[in-house]
């Protein structure tokens, strides 16, 4: 996701090298509410899904939203921790919002998300601008906040939940192009990635009702959406049991029965073969060949995995506490590719420079890419986070130089890569969801394929929402251009 300003819609992944420092406005929304709320996103899909959650407890507690923050009572950024830019990029926007408030006095500002739990009560010291903050488990608790800064005071909630998981919260679908939503199947995360802030700034983690979340598939379904993209920092360690969860639902399962990932994206593809599932992310270390298996079974459930490797070297991955080596996550890849073939896409994420990486050590990041042959990627250095595993136990020693040009190198590489897997790609015909029109041209319109990659193609009388059959006849590395021939 990247530059989403003002744009309605998911962009294609491909053109986001910095999914997590970017921001995206809400959606205007008049149904004569009294105030109106504006909500900025950073971050992960999952905070852009929060937003959503957002929205609609404001919605309930008399705001409207709206795409203009001129035009707010509030303002919530909704923000992310995960390196350090993408909390600068925060704070330079809170300056930028300080002259607002300088005017309108009663203007009240919130921060929400990971950098409101990562710092706490200290963000109202540090920006004397902010009201409010709230973590991710908060947001029932907004309308009270917002209460608290109207009889005068300010207002913080970062308690983590065991239990939360919104599921009973029906999201106002501010990112979504009417074509594709998301949904968020669990919180939090229990993995101790060492260079990662997540644990700490999103708690536990808990898996969602799978009953709810085939309902809001049904809704959306019905709504006319035809995809849904199921999200959780590690989506394979799903896990629903009856007995620990909600004795209701032993109508619906029996005693003992576990729903894990790939039930639960069975159950989903059950809903309509036209609604396309997609989801994101998993973790090498749990997806399983059933995970694999069911989506082969299900033509709608996307053949298209995220699987971020962060180095190629055991080492690294080691220290990382990624808990697979290379030639775990190898044996992952072959499992694809054996059960799903080549056409499945795949894409990574990766960090360069962590800390005591040789030379050698990010050799062993190229080849993993040269081997597995990704069709794009998510591609960082390392930035050290307070309070990280990592953080406490080994120093950031490698100079930001040699991590920029180590980073450079394997962007040069995938854009390489990606520019290879498109052109195998050529001549062939895909099953295109149309998301709307292409921003190149008006007489074209841009969807995906089931491999996550985006195509344009003329738009002839085609429409949103529509599948399309699409020959390729071209392409570059961040898209492949066809022409229709249903
Ligand atoms: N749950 C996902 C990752 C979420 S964070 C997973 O396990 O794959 C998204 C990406 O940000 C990570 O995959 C990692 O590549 C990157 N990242 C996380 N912490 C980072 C840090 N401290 N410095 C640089 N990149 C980081
Ligand atoms: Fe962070 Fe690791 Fe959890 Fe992903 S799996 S959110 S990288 S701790
Ligand atoms: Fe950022 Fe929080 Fe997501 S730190 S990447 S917004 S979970």
């Amino acid at each position: 996701m990247k530059e989403l300003i003002n744009d309605i819609g998911i962009l294609p992944a491909q053109e986001s090298t910095e999914s997590c420092e970017t921001f995206k406005t809400s959606a205007e929304a008049n149904t004569g509410k009294e105030r109106k709320v504006y909500i900025e996103s950073y971050g992960c899909q999952m905070n852009f899904s929060d937003s959503e959650i957002v929205a609609s407890i404001m919605h309930d507690n008399g705001f409207d939203t709206t795409s203009d923050f001129k035009k707010a009572d509030v303002i919530f950024l909704n923000t992310c921790s995960i390196r350090e830019k993408a909390e600068q990029t925060v704070r330079n926007r809170l300056v930028h919002f300080n002259g607002l408030k300088r005017n309108n006095p009663s203007l009240m500002v919130g921060v929400l998300g990971c950098m409101a739990e990562r710092l706490k009560g200290k963000l109202l010291e540090e920006e004397k601008i902010v009201d409010i903050v709230a973590g991710p488990d908060a947001y029932r608790d907004l309308p009270n906040l917002v209460q608290t800064v109207d009889d005068g005071q300010k207002a913080v909630n970062t308690f983590l939940s065991r239990e939360e998981t919104y599921a009973d919260i029906n999201p106002i679908r501010l990112n979504s192009n009417g074509v594709s939503a998301f949904i968020s199947i669990m919180r939090g995360c229990d993995n101790m990635c060492s260079f990662c802030v997540v644990p700490m700034t999103r708690g536990r983690e808990r898996s969602r009702d799978p009953f709810s979340v085939v309902a809001e598939a049904k809704a959306l379904f019905e709504q006319g959406y035809r995809e849904v993209t199921l999200l959780g920092q590690n989506v394979d360690s799903y896990k629903w049991s009856a007995e620990e969860n909600n004795k209701a639902r032993l109508e619906k399962m029996q005693v003992g029965e576990v729903i894990n990932f790939a039930n639960l994206l069975e159950m989903v593809a059950q809903v309509s073969p036209d609604l396309r599932i997609r989801f994101s992310t998993s973790h090498p270390k749990d997806i399983t060949d059933e995970v694999l298996y069911t989506m082969k079974k299900y033509d709608n459930i996307c053949k298209y995995i995220h699987l971020p490797v962060q180095s190629g070297n055991s080492r690294i991955l080691e220290m990382m506490n990624r808990t697979y080596d290379r030639e775990w996550y190898l044996n992952r890849v072959d499992a694809i590719r054996r059960i799903l073939g080549e056409e499945c896409g795949i894409s990574s994420d990766m960090i360069t420079g962590f800390c005591t990486e040789t030379e050698e050590e990010h050799q062993d990041t190229l080849s993993m890419m040269d081997y597995v042959q990704y069709d794009y990627s998510y591609m960082f250095y390392y930035s050290e986070r307070p309070g990280t595993l990592a953080a406490k136990k080994y120093k950031d020693d490698i100079s930001l130089e040699v991590k920029k040009r180590r980073l450079s190198e394997i962007i040069a590489k995938q854009h390489e890569l990606s520019l290879k897997r498109n052109q195998l790609d050529v001549n062939k015909v895909f099953r295109v969801l149309v998301e709307g029109t292409s921003k190149r041209s008006e007489d074209y319109l841009q969807g995906r394929n089931s491999a996550n990659k985006v195509i344009v193609f003329p738009k002839k009388n085609f429409k949103k929402g529509d599948y399309v059959d699409v020959r390729v006849t071209s392409c570059t590395s961040g898209t492949l251009t066809g022409e229709s021939i249903n």
